[in-house]
């Protein structure tokens, strides 16, 4: 224990947005800095874990002292994530895309004048999280992120249940709360044990809070 914590233990991080290609020069993404779970990685090796962080596309640089894997999409991610199995824990902090186009053009798809805009055709992205949170190599701490515009607690509470996680970070993306590529984040800690609100921080802080967290849980 101590200022190490975490020694021995090991620790999957996902980062970032994932791009989900339409053509190849266009792309399905949700938006995200990648900045929270970076900062997540980082906090966590700071604690002795040994940290393999899985990001999709971002601008910012890979933290130092962990093994970053650099994906593209939902369905990569899913396979780099899946390929660390077994570990210690799992922090999903990725903004996957739901949805990806189910066969992405070889070629840029061309405007026609006078035509109708090429409509999409979808289907649905793995879900990560979910898959983790009910996996046989089931990890001893899950945690997922809820990022939502209303209802956060509600939906948050219904994520711990539906993707298997012990622990859901909500927070409030709205536009006028800044935290979506912002430095700040205000969030909930939803578990079993009910809900904590922590106060507006920023997200270098909420990394560290998370995990002294995710380092008592599985101490105690
Ligand atoms: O369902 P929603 O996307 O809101 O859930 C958010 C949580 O689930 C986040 O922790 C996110 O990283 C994770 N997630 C995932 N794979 C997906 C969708 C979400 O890991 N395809």
């Amino acid at each position: 224990a101590g200022a190490r914590p975490l020694e021995g233990r090991t620790a999957i991080v996902t980062s970032g947005p994932t791009h989900e290609p339409i053509d190849p020069v266009r792309y399905i993404a949700n938006r995200s800095s990648g900045r929270q779970g970076h900062a997540i990685a980082a906090a966590l090796a700071r604690l002795g874990a040994k940290v393999t962080l899985v990001s999709g596309p971002v601008t910012i640089p890979d933290p130092s002292g962990m093994t970053t894997l650099h994906v593209e999409t939902a369905s990569e991610m899913l396979e780099a994530v899946t390929s660390q199995l077994p570990t210690d824990i799992a922090v999903m902090v990725a903004a996957v895309a739901d949805w990806r186009v189910v066969t992405s053009a070889d070629q840029k798809i061309k405007k026609q004048p006078g035509e109708a805009p090429a409509a999409l055709q979808l289907t649905e992205n793995p879900d990560i999280l979910k898959t983790i949170g009910h996996h046989a190599q089931r990890p001893q701490l899950v945690v997922g992120f809820a990022a939502e515009t209303q209802n956060v607690e509600a939906y948050g509470r219904a994520k711990l249940e539906r993707k298997g996680a012990d622990m859901i970070v909500a927070n409030d993306v709205s536009p006028e709360t800044g935290v979506m590529g912002g430095n700040r984040n205000r969030v909930k800690i939803i578990s079993a044990q009910g809900i904590d609100e922590w106060p507006d921080l920023s997200k270098e802080e909420v990394a560290e809070r998370l995990a002294a967290l995710i380092a008592s849980k599985l101490s105690g």
